[in-house]
């Protein structure tokens, strides 16, 4: 049973993960309006990912006999000012979940909740990799200045990007 605590913190990371899929697709919109549809593909895919991040804790907390509490999702942005910026702000929002999945630890470890330790090491992995891949990007892209062939070429590369389902793997 999660303790009225971890059961709260778990139901505001479901609400933050959905931010995160809508902040991503609002995202794919811009880049695809901008001309640069491989790129859109990329944060498409990030899209789906953040939704199966949302899922994986709603079926957690279902698992563990909680009550899930949807709530209302605040207004992402819908225009930023390029590709660069829109990295940027990606990683900025990557670095913003990491601080919320450490917390979300913290508050395991207080409420001596193994099991949701344990759950959380996933995501504390996750996130380690999401922070890496989005600042490979985001270097690749100042290098090019964000134009160019360079440009051109790297859409080309993050039109190859597919969704792959990782939290369900064991
Ligand atoms: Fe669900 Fe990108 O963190």
């Amino acid at each position: 049973m999660l303790k009225e605590k971890m059961l709260a913190a778990l139901n505001e990371q479901i609400n933050a993960e959905q931010y995160s899929s809508l902040l991503y697709l609002s995202m794919s919109a811009y880049l695809n309006d901008i001309g640069l549809p491989g790129f859109a593909n990329w944060m498409y895919v990030q899209y789906q990912e953040e939704l199966s991040h949302a899922n994986k804790f709603f079926n957690y907390v279902v698992e563990r006999g909680g009550k899930v509490e949807l709530k209302a999702i605040k207004q992402m942005p819908t225009s930023w000012e390029g590709v660069i910026d829109i990295y940027e702000a990606t990683l900025e929002h990557e670095r913003l979940v990491t601080n919320l999945i450490n917390n979300l630890v913290d508050v395991a470890i207080e409420e001596r909740d193994h099991a949701a330790q344990s759950f959380l090491r996933w995501f504390v992995d996750e996130q380690v990799e999401e922070e890496a891949n989005v600042t490979e990007i985001l270097d690749t892209l100042k290098l090019i200045n964000g134009q160019g062939n360079g440009i051109f070429m790297l859409d080309r590369e993050m039109r190859t990007r597919t969704f792959v389902d990782s939290t369900t793997a064991v």
